[in-house]
């Protein structure tokens, strides 16, 4: 499960996303406010949804009736469910963003193209009608099927040998990353803070990317521990899927930064970042055509990984709620999704407000009333009993995710969503 888990959290959030919100936001100083966030806020939570899943053995609606029973409780479920829809709208997109490239490395790589016809050929991409439609569409039935045969069995193996394989991969491209004119400047934005840089938006930003890459907010981890059999040292295995996510995003700065100065990009770029300066490495390598095709393929698994473990949390949720069959569960959510995604394709405004409202809204909303909830409503026993595995594990870690799951979570959370709305 431990794959599965990790495969759900590393995804776009980590290679895609992160890039191109530490670039608007000032680079070191977004990334040194986002550890922070992880450890104080994420960890926290990610915990707080394996031990209500655990606890419960339901998806994220039902989970709430069993722990909390004739409470309104249940609603944060139902939120899980529009945040859900919400993310995959925007999420499905982008993923045909990467198929895209993918086909466009196979065809003849990015050999022989400038840094400008890079650009022109993403932008004319993204603003023709049908293209970007057809490609997320195409993911999002790929991670349809995938859903429909039931996500247990084949994904866990699926992810043990793709996440090492990404893994060696982004190190492969941070080496070459030494190799180029623009390394000292890429390696200042990303590690040296530039403090002037952080406003409330850097701050806000940072929380809702939190959420969004440790898939947390959304219920998912809710039903993904759902299904776990047996028991392990939760703190541990989640402690260490985090820091593969941490690692990830920070890999994929340094694979990334250093190629956005020697190409002379914009690190402010926004959401083609990524699309728009890794090309250029891959164009100048030898061996890049291959490269090119590996790294795109990977992305591409990456995002499917992810976007599973979305589809696999409205699966449950619907056949749980209506009683249907999976298979029918999972057409009614694509074609919804489908449609939604559509509209981010038509529309960079709608995929931009969808982004936003789901990574800092939907998602932080979300992770504040799962903070309250274990925090202040779950049974202290049973609390204590799930999290420890009966006072096996983790047993002193456990005031410390105690204190923040009833303090430094909701407090944090709500500050900095009062302060985002404009109301403190
Ligand atoms: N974590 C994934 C990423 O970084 C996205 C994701 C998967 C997610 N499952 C989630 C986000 C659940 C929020 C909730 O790409």
């Amino acid at each position: 499960m431990m794959m599965a888990v990790a495969g759900s959290a590393v995804g776009l959030g980590n290679i895609w996303r992160f890039p191109f919100l530490a670039g608007q936001n000032g680079g070191a100083a977004f990334l040194i406010i986002y550890l922070a966030l992880v450890l104080l806020v994420g960890l926290p939570l990610v915990l707080s949804e394996f031990t209500i899943g655990r606890a419960a053995k339901m998806g994220p609606i039902k989970a709430f009736e069993v722990l909390a029973p004739r409470t309104k409780w249940k609603g944060v479920g139902y939120l899980n469910v529009l945040v859900g829809f919400v993310l995959m709208g925007f999420y499905s997109v982008v993923a045909g963003w990467t198929l895209r490239f993918l086909v466009d490395s196979v065809a003849g790589g990015f050999e022989g193209m400038s840094a400008a016809q890079i650009s022109d050929s993403f932008t004319s991409f993204t603003s023709s009608v049908w293209q970007p439609v057809i490609y997320a569409i195409f993911f999002l039935a790929v991670s349809a099927l995938i859903v429909a045969r039931g996500v247990e069995k084949g994904i866990e193996k699926f992810n043990k040998v793709l996440m090492p394989a990404l893994f060696v991969m982004l190190i492969l491209l941070c080496v070459n990353s030494f190799t180029l004119d623009g390394w000292d400047e890429g390696m200042t934005f990303l590690f040296s803070p530039d403090w002037s840089a952080v406003t409330g938006q850097t701050i806000i930003d940072a929380l809702g990317q939190v959420f969004l890459t440790l898939s947390v907010g959304m219920g998912v981890l809710i039903t993904y521990s759902s299904y776990v059999v047996g028991d392990d040292n939760m703190a541990r295995s989640k402690g260490i899927v985090s820091i593969i996510d941490t690692s990830v995003a920070i890999l994929a700065g340094v694979a990334i930064f250093p190629a956005v100065f020697t190409f002379g990009l914009e690190p402010a770029e926004g959401p083609a970042l990524v699309f728009l300066t890794l090309p250029n490495v891959f164009a100048q390598l030898p061996g890049g055509y291959f490269l090119a095709i590996l790294f795109f393929a990977m992305l591409a698994i990456a995002a499917i990984t992810s976007a599973i473990s979305i589809m696999e949390m409205l699966t449950a949720i619907f056949i749980e709620q209506f009683n249907i069959t999976r298979r029918r569960a999972v057409t009614i959510i694509s074609v919804m999704i489908g449609v939604l995604a559509v509209m981010c394709a038509a529309s960079s405004q709608v995929f931009e407000f969808f982004d936003t409202l789901s990574a800092n809204y939907l998602l932080t909303i979300g992770g504040l009333l799962i903070a309250i909830f274990t925090g202040w409503v779950f049974n202290r026993k049973q609390l204590y009993d799930t999290f420890t595995s009966d006072g096996r594990y983790a047993t002193a870690i456990y005031p410390v995710f105690l204190f923040a799951v009833r303090f430094i979570a909701p407090v944090g959370i709500a500050f900095i969503i009062l302060a985002e709305l404009g109301i403190i």
